[in-house]
Formats: C-alpha cells, sequence, structure tokens
C-alpha cells in the first residue's frame, strides 16, 4: 500500500522490488570483482541454478473464503519472537560493496527486529555492529579456527556483544572452485578485505606479534591452509605473483588469516570443545544429508542451518529445498531448521516452512539492497520481503505460521 500511495505522490521505491531486476542494479552499482565474488558459485553454478529449480518446482495450493484479516506472521526461535521468519544470513566482505558494510545491516536488521547473524569474515568487528543495533536480535557466525583459543576468544567477544545464538559454518572448511573469481584471479581476503572481525581480536592479534618461526606460532597455526591456497592461487594467472606476497611481512595480517581461519581435520568430536566454552545455543550450518542433522541431534546441538553455502561451495550438492524434507523428518521439531540458498521472496519462504523450516536466511538479495542505497536499501529489501511473506500467507487461505504445513503444496498430504 506504501508503495503504491508514495508511487501516486510521485516517489518511486529506493530499490527495485523483482529481485532478478535488483541484482543486476546492484551489478551497475559495484565493481566486476565485488559483482564476481558476491553473485558467484562455485563449479558450473548448477547448485546455485538448483537452488531456486527447487522452489520453482514446488507449488502452492491457495485456499478460498478461510477470513484472513488479521494474520500473524511472528515466530519464535530460542524463547525470542520475531516478526517474520527470516534472518539475515552471515556474509563476509560487505565493505565490497558500500562503505558502511556490516554496520548498515546491522542498523536496518535492528529497527525491523529481524535478527541479523554477524559473519566471521565481516568487514566490520562485531563489537561495532552491536553497538549499532542496540536491543537488535544479533548472532555470531563462526569459522572453526586451527586455533582453539582463538575460536574461544570469537566466542567470548559474541558473548560480549549480546550475540544470542552462534551458528558454524561447517561447509567452508576449504574454500569452493569459485570460477567466477578464478577466472579473474581475484579473492578479495588476499587484499586483507573481510577480516576485521579478526585484526580487532586479541588472540589474533597477538599470534601476530609473534615472529613467523616461533614455536608457539607452530604449535597454534599449522600451515595446512596456506599450502591450499598457495596451491590455488597456482592456478591463477599471476598466481607466482600472489605466492610471492604472500611471503611478504605487510601481509603478516592475511597470510595469519589463511593459515588459521578454518580446519578441514575438524570431526563431529570437537563440538565438545564449543560446548565446554558456551551455553549459547549451537547451531551447525550447512547441514544436508538426514544422518548428519541426526548425528547433529545426538551431539546436543540446538539447531541446523540447511544450505549450500548460496551453491558456492560443493558444485552439483543438492538443493536446500531438496535435502529439507528428509532433515525435517529426521529432526522430527526437536530442534529448529533454519534453510537459506536461494530464497528470493515470501513464496519461497511459504515453501520452506511448509517443507519443515521455522524460519529462512536470505543472503545475496540484502547484499544487493545495500549495494543500491546502503541502511535504506537493506531496510527496503527486508520489508519487501516481509510484506510478500504475508501476503503469500493471507492469500494462500492462512493466519500463522502454525497453519502452514506440507499439505498446502502440491503433492503434499491432504
Ligand atoms: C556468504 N555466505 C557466508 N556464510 C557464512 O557462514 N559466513 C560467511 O562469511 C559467508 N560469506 C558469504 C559471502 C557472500 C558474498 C555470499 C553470497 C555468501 C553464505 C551465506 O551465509 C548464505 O548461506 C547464502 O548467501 C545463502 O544463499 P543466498 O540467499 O545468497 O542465495
Amino acid at each position: 500500500k506504501e508503495i503504491y500511495l508514495n508511487g501516486f505522490a510521485g516517489v518511486l521505491p529506493k530499490v527495485n522490488i523483482d529481485l532478478n531486476k535488483l541484482e543486476m542494479a546492484a551489478q551497475q552499482a559495484m565493481s566486476s570483482k565485488a559483482f564476481a565474488y558476491i553473485a558467484g558459485g562455485a563449479g558450473n553454478e548448477d547448485t546455485l541454478r538448483g537452488n531456486r529449480q527447487a522452489f520453482e518446482k514446488h507449488k502452492i495450493v491457495p485456499r478460498m473464503l478461510r477470513d484472513v484479516g488479521q494474520r500473524d506472521t511472528s515466530v519464535e526461535l530460542f524463547g525470542k519472537k520475531l516478526p517474520s521468519p527470516f534472518l539475515l544470513a552471515p556474509v563476509g566482505v560487505l565493505e565490497m560493496v558500500h562503505p558502511e558494510a556490516d554496520v548498515a545491516v546491522a542498523r536496518a536488521a535492528s529497527k525491523l527486529d529481524v535478527p541479523y547473524i554477524f559473519s566471521n569474515q565481516a568487514s566490520r568487528p562485531m563489537e561495532e555492529c552491536a553497538a549499532a543495533m542496540h536491543q537488535g536480535h544479533r548472532w555470531f557466525q563462526l569459522y572453526w579456527s586451527k586455533s582453539n583459543d582463538l575460536v574461544a576468544s570469537f566466542v567470548q567477544r559474541a558473548e560480549r556483544c549480546g550475540c544470542s545464538a552462534l551458528v558454524v559454518t561447517l561447509d567452508t572448511t576449504l574454500l569452493g572452485w569459485r570460477t567466477r573469481d578464478l577466472d579473474i584471479a581475484y579473492l578479495p581476503f588476499l587484499e586483507g578485505k573481510g577480516i576485521a572481525q579478526y585484526t580487532s581480536d586479541p588472540v589474533f592479534q597477538k599470534m601476530l606479534d609473534l615472529p613467523d618461526d616461533a614455536p608457539d606460532m607452530k604449535r597454534r597455526v599449522t600451515y595446512q591452509s596456506l599450502r591450499g591456497l598457495v596451491s590455488m592461487v597456482k592456478h591463477y594467472p599471476g598466481g607466482s605473483f600472489f605466492s610471492k606476497l604472500l611471503s611478504g611481512k605487510p601481509i603478516k595480517a592475511v597470510r595469519t588469516f589463511v593459515s588459521t581461519y578454518s580446519n578441514p581435520c575438524t570431526t563431529w568430536d570437537d563440538l565438545k570443545f564449543l560446548r565446554s566454552i558456551t551455553s549459547l545455543p549451537i547451531l551447525l550450518k550447512g547441514i544436508l544429508h538426514p544422518d548428519d542433522a541426526r548425528k547433529a541431534l545426538d551431539h546436543g546441538v540446538d539447531g541446523v542451518v540447511v544450505s549450500n553455502h548460496g551453491g558456492r561451495q560443493v558444485d552439483g550438492a543438492i538443493a536446500t529445498l531438496d535435502a529439507l524434507p528428509g532433515i525435517a523428518n529426521v529432526v522430527n521439531k526437536k530442534i529448529p531448521i533454519l534453510l537459506d540458498s536461494g530464497v528470493r521472496g515470501g513464496a519461497d519462504v511459504f515453501k520452506a516452512l511448509a517443507l519443515g523450516a521455522t524460519a529462512v536466511c536470505i543472503g545475496r538479495p540484502y547484499v544487493y539492497g545495500l549495494a543500491l542505497a546502503g541502511e535504506g536499501g537493506v531496510t527496503e529489501v527486508l520489508r519487501n520481503f516481509m510484506t510478500d511473506f504475508d501476503l503469500t500467507l493471507g492469500l494462500s487461505g492462512f493466519k500463522s505460521i502454525a497453519e502452514i504445513t506440507p499439505a498446502c503444496l502440491a503433492g503434499g498430504p491432504s
């Protein structure tokens, strides 16, 4: 209504309503490197497309004459009431698209009471974002570092910042084969972008103070992922340039980040350590197999995020909406299930909820809003999602989220 009335007065929306057009407009507003990094997926981008195809495949069957005048889109998550069933997914390196980066997103999220999951790869320290959010809901996303001291420090900072849950991303222990980035031989981290969460950390700073050959440094930091990165950059045209750059003193922070940020040797047993250092709810992000959902339950995890990282990790991986029913079946409502990757409107949110999600996370669309109009752009994208979902709910014949079941979709149980 507000958009139509504004239009009557000659005021048009700040950002495109159609999310495909939003992406095209954002592409014009950002550098080609930034767009490749943000929009791209892994490999042939089959999973990037597959996420969308899975949403397109399912159909809502609207019901009529059911008095939907008063609707409630709220949902409860870990004892907190959210106005709508969405959160903002953790997205790193936002300084590539807007100077205010994560802080602008934090402000928009807090004003609309939408939880924001701070990225471990954020361009701004979580303390700054938390300060911009007042009472707004925030969570912290952790990449499981090789250094337990660093993990503990991040978790402590998150607790101090008022984060109310910890999301551990499991699908990025190695960086996926991201063809658009490889084509232009570009990785933002090598420019030191997206590592402010690290450089603002006291434990990370101590690591920088250590000489390269300090035994302590050697103990805490294995160089496995550095070796992985060096072999990867050799595939880039100009790879030898980066290899040289990686050995230069001035980029010690980048090098230390690269060598510690994630650990492909992590196993289910390691969850004990995380559990021992925090009482925050722990969610595992990147769950796609029902057996992993079962393991998550067995390990006392508090929630799972069904995610393929927006198609950026394993190309050919199952679409998240296709993975959801099997996981929902195993989880059997014991813990919340979030879903992301390819959510592009109210109907997608409805479909994910029908197939067993408690809420969804939104990734690239809010980044495009940020690129086009900063905080105001993120706000508009979020409000559009909220309104679109409310309309989908009502026009489908439902008043509340509790009424959304598999029976709302074609082919579901009647
Ligand atoms: C991400 N994602 C991500 N996930 C995470 O756990 N930590 C991170 O730092 C990032 N960074 C990141 C950067 C960019 C540019 C993108 C596009 C994505 C993944 C993100 O949380 C989420 O899983 C996907 O973005 C969801 O898919 P859509 O909505 O972008 O299709």
